[in-house]
């Protein structure tokens, strides 16, 4: 196993490109499923993630190749419609299969993804959509079998909820259904806005992209016509090297970035005395006089992002006074917060908020990674540590974040990989 060294103590200097979004391209990989044509997607970062939904379309039959950020699938001919359990355990993204699969074809199985390390993370709403939706249900040996033999049906889905994945996951099956799906409270990331938007110039009319209450109207399985596009750039990447500016106090430039993706994550940025210059498609974060602190809710988008939140945890800690943090969107999503303490920072914890002082002098030890944006958070506040910290499990950084390391040592950190 990898794991990652860091001598800290570092100021950055330079520039960093941004990589494609891996939470706009799993989606978007899965909507091939729906295409007549083979179909080119640019700009896909190269991570395990996008690796893993790849060999799952590779397993049902697809043909896939990825090279130099590009992606070239072809689904038309699909010998199989079931996602195995080896791949969809390790990763929940895979159920974006579901929804696709079942509107193509009328059935398929698809493997309930298992328990997650942020929290219980159901699945009960993409189910429920799917058999408003005219879909059979049932859970058999672990996976989900869904039948629809005369294709799905539009239907006016509410959901109780917002969810990414699920609005994803109704949208696509709604693509090729017979008739008008109507979906009330439905995500507005900018990842589900793009997933509309190719599917919309690909043939299939969706009215209220970006909003709440999304109408799409079906194609009643008549396979889209999907031509090349790019993935928007990784707001979250992003924000975590924006992060990496900050903690260390130094000025660091991102390119390859949509700053309208960003707003709430710049907007506390500067509320924490960071300034940041901002163009069309780059930006530059420059240092504070005070590091001032902050309270953050997460929420969903436009709201500050659950993604986001370990990595400002870390910044916190090197924040003049009290902050807070609390997370409303998963149960148990400060694993985080054990690791930056033996770090030497002070957070407190009581039910879903955290209260963080600082500043801390962090000092450098071994940590261990818990899943992918906690991850981060432990190598931004290796960064200001002192001495080295040795991140243990890194395979959850590699599943969302492309060459870290090499991105980071071309500001001047250094930093290093490992075998255990
Ligand atoms: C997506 C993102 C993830 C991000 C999350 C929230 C991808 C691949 N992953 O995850 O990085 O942290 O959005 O922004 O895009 N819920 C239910 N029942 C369901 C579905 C969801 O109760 O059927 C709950 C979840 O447990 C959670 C909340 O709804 O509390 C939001 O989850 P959801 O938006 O579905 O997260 P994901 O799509 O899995």
């Amino acid at each position: 196993m990898d794991y990652l060294q860091i001598q800290g103590h570092t100021t950055l200097h330079g520039s960093i490109a941004v990589s494609g979004s891996k939470n706009a391209a799993l989606p978007l990989i899965a909507m091939t499923l729906l295409s007549q044509t083979k179909v080119c997607l640019g700009n896909v970062p190269d991570v395990v993630d996008i690796k893993t939904l790849l060999k799952l379309l590779q397993n049902l039959g697809a043909t896939c190749h990825f090279d130099d950020h590009r992606i070239t699938i072809d689904t038309c001919c699909l010998t199989d419609t079931k996602a195995n359990y080896d791949i969809v355990k390790t990763m929940r993204a895979s159920i974006l299969v579901l929804g696709p699969l079942l509107t193509r074809f009328g059935h398929c199985e698809v493997s309930l993804p298992g328990g997650c390390a942020i929290g219980q993370r159901p699945i009960d709403l993409h189910l429920k959509a799917l058999e408003k939706m005219g879909a059979t249900i049932s859970i058999k040996s672990g996976y989900v079998v869904a039948e629809a033999a005369n294709g799905l049906v539009g239907a006016a889905i509410i959901f109780d909820k917002i969810t990414v994945t699920g609005t994803a996951n109704i949208v696509m099956a709604a693509a090729l259904a017979r008739g008008t799906t109507t979906i009330t409270n439905a995500a507005r990331e900018p990842e589900v806005v793009q997933l509309c938007e190719i599917l919309h110039q690909s043939g299939v009319i969706i009215e209220g992209i970006g909003s709440a209450y999304l109408t799409i109207h079906g194609t009643d399985r008549a396979l889209l016509d999907i031509r090349s596009f790019d993935v928007i750039p990784d707001r979250i990447e992003a924000g975590t090297y924006l992060c990496a500016g900050a903690i260390t106090n130094s000025t660091l430039t991102l390119t390859n970035i949509e700053p309208k993706h960003l707003e709430t994550v710049i907007a506390k940025l500067e509320e924490m005395g960071f300034r940041c210059d901002i163009a069309q498609d780059h930006m530059t974060i420059h240092p504070a006089k005070t590091i001032k602190p902050i309270t953050i809710i997460t929420q969903e988008y436009p709201g500050f992002p659950t993604d986001m939140q370990a990595q400002f945890m870390a910044l916190c800690t090197q924040a003049e006074g009290t902050s807070t943090i609390e997370e409303r969107l998963f149960e148990n999503r400060f694993m985080h917060v054990s690791e930056l303490q033996r770090l030497g920072a002070d957070i407190k914890l009581s039910g879903h908020s955290a209260t963080i002082t600082g500043p801390s002098k962090l000092s450098g030890t071994d940590v261990m990674a818990t899943d992918l944006r906690a991850s981060s958070a432990l190598v931004l506040a290796a960064l200001v540590a002192e001495g080295e910290t040795d991140i243990h499990r890194i395979y959850h950084l590699d599943r969302g974040y492309e060459k870290l390391e090499k991105k980071l040592q071309a500001l001047g950190v250094f930093i290093q990989r490992a075998k255990e």
